[in-house]
């Protein structure tokens, strides 16, 4: 079997001097190797895609004859339905597949997986698994299936970043210039590190807010070595969320992740409670029509009020909604069709403006 053996920087999707690499995507790994026009790109697709969606028939033939495998090592139900979703709107056949009931329980290594189903003739696996960097493994080893990666271990979740970025840029117009403030268990969120990524190359300030053993402070130490303009170097810190979210566009509740904390990171939930908790009292001191968001599964009462969570300021439906036309964009552009296939009209366009 032939397998393709890029260099380390390539698989991060990095050139030497930390710029992304462009050229045609066949991965979507994180969004690190995403360029400020790509994004734009997935935004601009995913709008064409939510038009589909709204119809009284959500269905084209876009996909028709493509295979797609959901490969889920984990819970989930968001992220898989609305992959599962987005296939079958653009007329894909979807296969789902998770860990439990396969050969895994037998022993299968995931490599032996990933080859046993691209020898099906699969053209997108998307995968989610506990271990950072299992979507990398394939996205190396397979050389003829384009791979999502729907969250790997605490590592990353770029498709949840780029459907936030997407309500976002729904609700403002912009991303630039917008103070988002991310609140709870930075450390051990995937969501946060692919959101960090995303927003920070859009330009938006963004605010990490928590206890500070759940706050990635190593992030901040490596600043000095990341240089002014990579995107990274502007990321604040703040453990104290009533100075944080003072003016904030946007507030990201983080649920506290604690299938992967392996140590006590907290004094005690009502600490935190108390502390870092999204309500309506702390709601008040960010900009009048923020926005709250959450990735879900929410523990209401605990990272954020049920107050918040169901009230005007939150767009977590919206977030949901926005999922399934975000990874309609990706699959599309996945599955080498061509951005003019008549079957979508001019729904998917391309608007490479370089970076
Ligand atoms: C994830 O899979 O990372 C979720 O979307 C967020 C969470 O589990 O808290």
């Amino acid at each position: 079997m032939k397998s393709r053996s890029p260099a380390a920087g390539e698989l991060l999707g990095l050139q030497p001097n930390g710029s992304p690499i462009a050229g045609p995507r066949r991965h979507v790994l994180d969004l690190d190797d995403f360029t400020t026009s790509e994004i734009r790109n997935v935004l601009e697709s995913a709008k064409g895609m939510s038009e589909v969606l709204g119809r009284d028939i959500k269905k084209v033939p876009a996909l028709r004859g493509r295979v797609i495998v959901t490969l889920f090592y984990e819970a989930s139900t968001r992220t898989r339905i609305s992959f599962e979703e987005a296939g079958k709107v653009l007329s894909a056949d979807v296969i789902n597949m998770s860990s439990s009931g396969s050969s895994t329980e037998k022993g299968e290594s995931l490599l032996n997986t990933g080859l046993t189903i691209q020898a099906m003739g699969v053209d997108v696996i998307v995968i989610r698994h506990p271990h950072s960097g299992a979507p990398y493994l394939l996205a190396r080893c397979l050389d003829r299936v384009g791979i999502i990666n729907a969250g790997d271990g605490i590592h990353a979740h770029p498709t949840q970043a780029l459907l936030d970025l997407y309500t976002v840029n729904e609700k403002f117009g912009t991303l630039e210039g917008l103070k988002l403030v991310i609140v709870g268990d930075v450390m051990h969120s995937r969501v946060a590190r692919s959101n960090i990524w995303g927003f920070a190359r859009m330009g938006a300030r963004v605010v990490l807010c928590g206890p500070s053993t759940l706050l990635p402070l190593d992030m901040l130490q490596g600043r000095e070595k990341l240089g002014h303009d990579h995107p990274l170097a502007s990321v604040e810190v703040d453990t104290d969320l009533d100075r944080a979210i003072e003016g904030a566009d946007i507030v990201m509740a983080l649920r506290l992740q604690s299938e992967r904390q392996n140590a006590g990171f907290l004094p005690s939930l009502r600490e935190y409670i108390r502390r870092w908790q999204v309500n309506d009292a702390r709601l008040g001191r960010a900009r009048d029509g923020a926005l709250v968001m959450h990735p879900g599964p929410m523990n209401e009462g605990i990272e954020i009020s049920s107050s918040i969570a169901h009230g005007d300021r939150a767009v977590i439906e919206q977030q949901v909604t926005n999922g399934v036309a975000v990874r309609m964009a990706l699959l599309y552009h996945l599955s080498g069709v061509q951005p003019s296939a008549p079957e979508l009209g001019d729904t998917v366009k391309d608007h490479s403006d370089g970076r």
